[in-house]
């Protein structure tokens, strides 16, 4: 089968990486064989907004509609305020093609540096479901008086029971489908937000009385940020709004060996539209154009793409490809602290994935 795929490289070392992801998947399908991915480029984000005004095409989202998948590396400069290159691209996408998972993994590969002396690969791995298209970052409030003494600046979260409940009900099925532990931490700040978290808690408990052999747990979003850092092997799926979900997988990314390993995907279950996968770095400014950003996310968000097109086991190789990288240690780039390029590490990943 052959997968068109939508490629935005964006900005800084989104461009870098991008090259990575591209790598790995047709190294993937040469080894399979049946399968065959045809790529457009997409030239959005920051350098397109400073030429024509737009981040991305007017007809943007009709364009990327006709796609199997889009495959985003990042977007942001400096150049360009961020609440205008986010919302102008990936907000744009995330929420106009209704994808409203941001599925997650915080797992950390043998080799990877965890920052936390006592533990290891058994005991950092879960997964992170948060909502993406609704909630604090709909959007949704305005300024009054805006310059004046009494400027008020008004920012609404927006909660429905319909993508709550479909939110809730993915993370069920995925303890399920893990296997782990059969448990979903409810992440929550119900105790301060007495309406939006609330009724979240709420559609938790509602969803929950129908997967009777998974167990729950509830937390405040403030507990689950230590105990990330105290007792991480306890967790194996949990849900949390887009707000609480941003912020704690940036920790999550910390504990997997920092955001050069935190991969993610925009997932429209019903597939009425495309889904996105991106890595969950920005641009990384301070180090673009040197061609040492680490690929590992990337390469990682293109076997989450794998994961949602085929759902093949075979793409469990490209993790240990980059797990036999990380381990051999001989080239890495300087997050970890290796001299290696970014295009080094691609080309080791996919030559032991071609071994394997
Ligand atoms: P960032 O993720 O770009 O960088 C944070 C730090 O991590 C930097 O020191 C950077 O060098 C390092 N880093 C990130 N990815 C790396 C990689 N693959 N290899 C090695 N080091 C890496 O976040 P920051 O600095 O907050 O934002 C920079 C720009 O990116 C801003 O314009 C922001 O709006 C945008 N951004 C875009 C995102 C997206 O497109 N999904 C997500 C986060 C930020
Ligand atoms: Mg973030």
């Amino acid at each position: 089968k052959k997968f068109k795929i939508a490629v935005i490289p964006g900005d800084g070392i989104g461009n870098e990486v991008m090259a990575e992801g591209i790598k790995i998947l047709d190294t993937f399908a040469a080894i399979k064989g049946d399968i065959s991915f045809e790529y457009q480029y997409f030239p959005w984000g920051c350098e397109y907004y400073l030429k024509t005004g737009n981040m991305m095409d007017a007809n943007g989202l009709k364009v990327l509609k006709e796609f199997d998948a889009i495959l985003l590396g990042a977007v942001g400069d400096p150049s360009v305020p961020d609440h205008v290159s986010l919302h102008g691209l990936l907000l744009k996408i995330r929420q106009g093609f209704n994808q409203y998972i941001n599925l997650r993994p915080i797992k950390l590969l043998p080799g990877a540096p965890c920052p936390l002396k006592d533990k290891g690969p058994k005991d950092i791995d879960f997964v992170v479901i948060r909502e993406n298209v609704e909630g604090e970052y709909a959007g949704v409030g305005g300024i009054r008086f805006p310059d004046m003494p009494e400027e008020i600046a008004i920012q609404t979260g927006v909660f429905t029971r319909k993508n709550t409940e479909k939110v809730m009900d993915y993370a069920f099925k995925l303890a399920q489908k893990r296997n782990k532990f059969n448990k979903v931490t409810n992440v929550t700040k119900s105790n301060a937000l007495n309406y939006s978290m609330v009724f979240w808690d709420k559609i938790f408990k509602e969803i929950a009385e129908g997967y009777q052999d998974i167990k729950t747990e509830t937390n405040h979003v403030d507990a689950v940020s230590m105990y990330f850092l105290q007792r991480p092997e306890t967790y194996d799926v949990l849900v949390a709004s887009n707000l609480f979900g941003d912020i704690i997988t940036d920790l999550g990314a910390a504990l997997q060996g920092g955001l050069g390993f935190a991969a993610s995907g925009n997932l429209n279950l019903e597939k009425e539209y495309p889904s996105m996968f991106e890595p969950v770095h920005g641009s990384a400014p301070d180090i673009k154009d040197k061609g040492i950003a680490n690929p590992i996310a990337m390469i990682w968000t293109a076997k989450m793409m794998l994961d949602f097109l085929l759902e093949d086991p075979d793409t469990e190789a490209i993790i240990e490809a980059i797990t036999g990288v990380l381990l051999e240690g001989k080239t890495l780039t300087p997050d970890l602290k290796g001299n290696a390029k970014t295009h080094e590490v691609g080309d080791a990943v996919c030559q032991k994935l071609k071994m394997l």
